[in-house]
């Protein structure tokens, strides 16, 4: 090559060199060129939070594994058997974290082995700071050894929680789990547990797979029995997750939190209602209750397919409410393929009639459809422009429009 062959190529590559960014990119950035790929459709599992909280064991989560598998709820779509806050025992003295041998005697990975048999799959639950909500270790500082643990346990699922964290930056704390989970070598779904404050919705969308967008939920209508300001009751929930219905789409979802169907503090009309207004809005479907002793009730709420189809449409938009008249409401999420499904919500005490135009559902007027109750199981009248249903007090219709 001649020396002039060689000084061009010099100009040219050297200057294509100081045309990148070498030190420029933060942590945030190089992991928001690398979505995980998963979760296309809402995540659908079972955590042990919302019924059990600290007193979980490997026989709580062995016995719910194995009535996941019997009940249907598996074959329905619920994949993720996740274990939440204490589990954890001591660091070893290499700084390792171990399972409590009290109340995982058996160990994390044969916990782990038992959820793949039965053909589901498992996570787990950790904190970004020092310690978890429960007084356990947190992760801050072990990320990496934290991320490599659990995939040698075979972890699928990661729920990470905030607290303990001072005055940390939440964007780049989790940016530090998501790119520790990516380097692990194993999917991980991530599951930001941040609870709103620093909005997550503006920043984790390649960070994480689901984030929680507001307090913790409680097993409750209204507000009659809210213990904690941090507490919020369905109505409370919905009001501040539906304005976000722009941030989610597949691989990144708003968590409004888990389920509580089956845990007594609602009606079944109210259970119902959750478990709608949740499928309309997209939401992860994790339910929270006792599944080994769940009632009739209980298990034709959770599963109920035609709902979960709602959720789990593979276009993936979060439905929103399209009208409000004091406490009736019409909601509305697109489908693929056209259709629509509608929740008519009553939050009041009386019976209400509440209606829906082909307006308010973005169609032209005249526009034919079939029509189908998806509670009742059965085809109505056909659509022809507009729809008026009695729902009963605290209650919903749930219908799908389909072309
Ligand atoms: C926080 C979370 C809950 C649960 C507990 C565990 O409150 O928001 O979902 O994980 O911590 O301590």
């Amino acid at each position: 090559m001649s020396r002039i062959v060689k000084l061009a190529l010099w100009f040219i590559l050297g200057a294509n060199l100081w045309s990148q960014p070498l030190f420029a990119e933060t942590t945030q950035e190089v992991v928001n060129k690398a979505p995980n790929g998963l979760a296309l459709t809402p995540p659908m599992g079972w955590n042990s939070w919302n019924k059990f909280a600290c007193n979980v064991n490997e026989k709580i989560v062995r016995d719910t594994a194995d009535a996941m598998a019997s009940s249907g709820m598996r074959d329905a779509g619920y994949q993720y058997v996740v274990i939440d806050d204490c589990w954890h025992g001591a660091r070893d003295a290499n700084g390792f974290i171990t399972a409590d041998a009290e109340r995982f005697p058996s160990g994390i990975k044969a916990l782990s082995n038992y959820v793949h048999s039965r053909g589901l799959k498992f996570g787990i639950y950790s904190d970004a700071g020092r310690l978890t909500c429960g007084g356990r270790p947190g992760s801050q500082g072990h990320e990496y050894q934290d991320a490599l643990t659990y995939a040698r346990w075979g972890v699928d699922y990661l729920k990470y929680d905030w607290c303990s964290t001072g005055d940390r930056n939440a964007q780049e704390g989790y940016a530090l789990m998501a790119d520790a989970l990516r380097s692990s070598g194993r999917d991980i779904v991530f599951s930001i547990c941040e609870w709103g404050t620093a909005k997550p919705w503006l920043w984790a969308k390649n960070t994480g797979n689901l984030w929680r967008t507001t307090g913790d939920i409680a097993d409750d209508f209204d507000a009659k029995h809210k213990a904690h300001d941090w507490e919020h009751p369905l109505l409370q929930i919905l009001d501040l997750n539906e304005p976000l219905w722009r941030f989610a789409g597949p691989g990144h979802w708003n968590d409004p939190d888990m389920l509580e169907v089956g845990n007594g503090g609602m009606t079944p009309i109210e259970y119902r209602s959750h478990f709608s207004l949740w499928a309309i809005m997209a939401a992860p479907l994790i339910a929270g209750n006792d599944i080994a002793h769940m009632d009739e009730v209980t298990r034709s709420i959770l599963l109920n397919k035609e709902v979960i189809a709602v959720d789990q449409d593979a276009l993936g938009q979060q439905g929103r409410r399209v009208w409000k008249d004091g406490d009736r409401e019409l909601w509305v999420k697109p489908l693929s393929g056209g259709a629509r499904a509608l929740v008519l919500f009553n939050r009041g005490e009386q019976p209400a009639m509440i209606s829906a135009t082909a307006d308010q559902l973005g169609y032209p007027p005249g526009m034919r459809a079939k029509l189908r109750d998806l509670w009742a199981h059965r085809d109505l009248r056909r659509w022809s422009g507009s729809f008026e249903g009695r729902v009963e007090p605290h209650g919903v219709v749930m219908l799908k429009v389909q072309p």
